[in-house]
């Protein structure tokens, strides 16, 4: 049975139509893993979002519960929760914004590319019923690992005849969330004044912070660079360290993708001059995916800005950090795999 919250026994409710909030125009939008660390929070934060109207939680558990609650939230956006593979398509079906925190997180010790094996399958399913059921939805995925989730997903998307680059957008804003914050404290600021761009991808030596490009203009001492660098490349690892295989970031990821999935909407809606850093289509390097800023429109990420400038040590990261390059080989191995 659906979960959509139910009625009680004899209580009346008025037409649909008497319930609809000001009849404000609203986007209708997707959490699938709707049940999990991620997808809890996401879910309550994009109830909260004025812009969306409708709001249907997925998961392969639990959905019930976590729509029942989130349902009793005052907002206007209209929730409707659903269980299992067999409903999978009534949940995708008429969705403009699908956001994917679905998969295994990190136990310590691993690496983002030792999630592979299972969440590729999980990723590749879901994709298989965004390709069917919303084939022009905006898709934002968070599950990782994020540099080769991202390649499935467009895979499974050719495959089946919808793939349109700028649809595809994996969520790269935690990096950019903790480069502003790590940022912010060693400045002295308020973080939500601040605005690094973080670009390349998500794992290890491939999330690369232009701190020569930080907003607003500032500078740093070698130490520093060598501090914010390293702090926002194993921001993941610091969180699933302290977590102590409890899993990995949940509540600041969640804050970070409903940061993005606003933007999105926004573009969406047609607001000018929305640039977000995301991991996407690409053609500013030689690699087929690259996270860089982009800017988000009615139809996606309408544009992929250029790097700009970078400084010597942006040019040539991470040298000599044997973990972090380890990951980075493995996730361009495993690129390749899904590509062939
Ligand atoms: P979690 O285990 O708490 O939740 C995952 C949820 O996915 C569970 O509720 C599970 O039932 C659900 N799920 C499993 N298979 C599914 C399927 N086929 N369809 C729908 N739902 C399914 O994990 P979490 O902490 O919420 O993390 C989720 C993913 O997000 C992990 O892969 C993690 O590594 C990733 N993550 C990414 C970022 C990022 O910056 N992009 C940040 C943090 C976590
Ligand atoms: C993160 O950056 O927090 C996520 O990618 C989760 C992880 O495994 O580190």
């Amino acid at each position: 049975n659906p979960t959509r919250p139910q009625m009680e026994e004899g209580a009346a409710l008025r037409p649909a139509a008497c319930r609809a909030k000001g009849g404000a125009p609203g986007f209708k939008v997707a959490v699938v893993g709707a049940a999990g660390g991620i997808g809890q929070s996401l879910s309550l934060l994009m109830k909260m979002n004025p812009l969306v109207s409708v709001l249907h939680l997925y998961d392969v558990v639990n959905t019930p519960g976590v729509t029942a609650d989130v349902s009793h939230m005052d907002t206007s956006a209209v929730v409707r929760g659903f269980i299992g593979q067999q409903q999978l398509e009534a949940a995708l079906t008429g969705m403009d914004l699908v956001i994917i925190p679905a998969g295994l997180p990190r136990k310590p010790g691993m690496t983002r590319d030792d999630l592979f094996n299972k969440n590729a399958g999980i990723v590749r399913s879901i994709c298989e019923g965004v390709a069917k059921s919303c084939p022009n939805a905006i898709v934002n995925l968070i599950s990782n690992p994020v540099n080769s989730t991202v390649p499935i997903a467009a895979e499974v998307f050719k495959r089946a005849g919808t793939y349109c680059p700028k649809r595809l957008l994996g969520v790269t804003t935690l990096d950019v969330a903790r480069a502003n914050t790590f940022v912010a404290e060693v400045l002295g600021v308020d973080p939500r004044e601040v605005n690094v761009p973080v670009v390349g991808g998500h794992a290890g030596v491939t999330i690369l912070p232009l701190l020569s490009q930080v907003s607003p203009p500032c500078s740093f001492t070698p130490d520093e660079i060598s501090y914010l660098t390293n702090r926002i490349q194993n921001g993941g690892t610091e969180v699933v360290e302290a977590k102590a295989g409890a899993g990995s970031a949940t509540l600041s990821m969640a804050f970070a993708a409903a940061k993005f999935a606003d933007a999105c909407l926004r573009g969406m809606r047609g607001d000018a001059g929305i640039v977000e850093c995301s991991y996407v289509a690409s053609e500013v390097t030689e690699l087929p995916f690259f996270a860089s800023k982009v800017r988000l429109g009615r139809g996606g990420a309408e544009e992929i800005l250029p790097l700009g400038p970078l400084n010597d040590f942006e040019s040539r990261p991470g040298e000599g950090e044997e973990g972090a390059e380890r990951e980075h080989s493995e996730g361009r191995v495993l690129h390749e795999q899904v590509r062939s």
